[in-house]
């Protein structure tokens, strides 16, 4: 069995989540801001954040595909499920559970930017920075790792582990 090492608490992720959703209410003030989750690491993330966020919002999903079962990014993006709201004109907030190397996160951003949304931007509960390959721009980051395979808080290893309040190191 691989091992459990803690990275971030409930309480650790609790706070950051609360910062992150100050910075981007005062900053769409006024604006119709979309939120767009990625299935499925997403869904914990999504759901506390667009609570602590006080101004309108609202929320539809994507599943992107890139990885089988193993622990890095295959390079073979698929567009599972699609967004199924209005986004032309919107301002689009892309919730995203951690970006790696960056491939999955670039190709959904260009993919919304062609279909004339008013603006795009990130926010991924974690940035880790170690295995970058594809330049990405990151607007919001609640917290940055160097390395590791993280679980918990939505993140999985083939499909376990989402449900742990807090974020650790599976250690194989
Ligand atoms: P990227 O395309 O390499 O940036 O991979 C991004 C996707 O891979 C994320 O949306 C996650 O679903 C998954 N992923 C990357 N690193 C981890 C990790 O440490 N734990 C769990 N999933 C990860
Ligand atoms: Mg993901």
């Amino acid at each position: 069995m691989p091992e459990l090492i803690p990275v971030l608490t409930e309480a650790e992720i609790d706070k950051s989540v609360t910062d992150i959703a100050k910075i981007i209410s005062a900053e769409y003030k006024g604006c119709e801001l979309i939120l767009i989750g990625v299935l499925k690491g997403a869904f914990i993330f999504l759901s506390d954040l667009s609570r602590k966020i006080d101004i309108p919002l609202k929320i539809d999903f994507a599943r992107i595909s890139s990885y089988g079962a193993g622990t890095s990014t295959s390079g073979n993006i698929k567009l599972l499920k699609d967004i199924e709201i209005e986004i032309e004109g919107k301002d689009l907030l892309i919730v995203e559970d951690i970006v790696d190397t960056g491939t999955t996160i670039s190709h959904f951003v260009d993919y919304l930017k062609n279909k004339n949304a008013k603006s795009v931007k990130v926010c991924t509960l974690i940035d880790k920075r170690e295995r970058r390959e594809t330049e990405v721009t990151i607007d919001y980051a609640c917290h940055v790792v160097d390395e590791g395979f993280l679980v918990g808080y939505g993140l999985d290893y083939a499909e376990d582990y989402r449900e742990l309040p807090g974020i650790y190191h599976l250690k194989f």
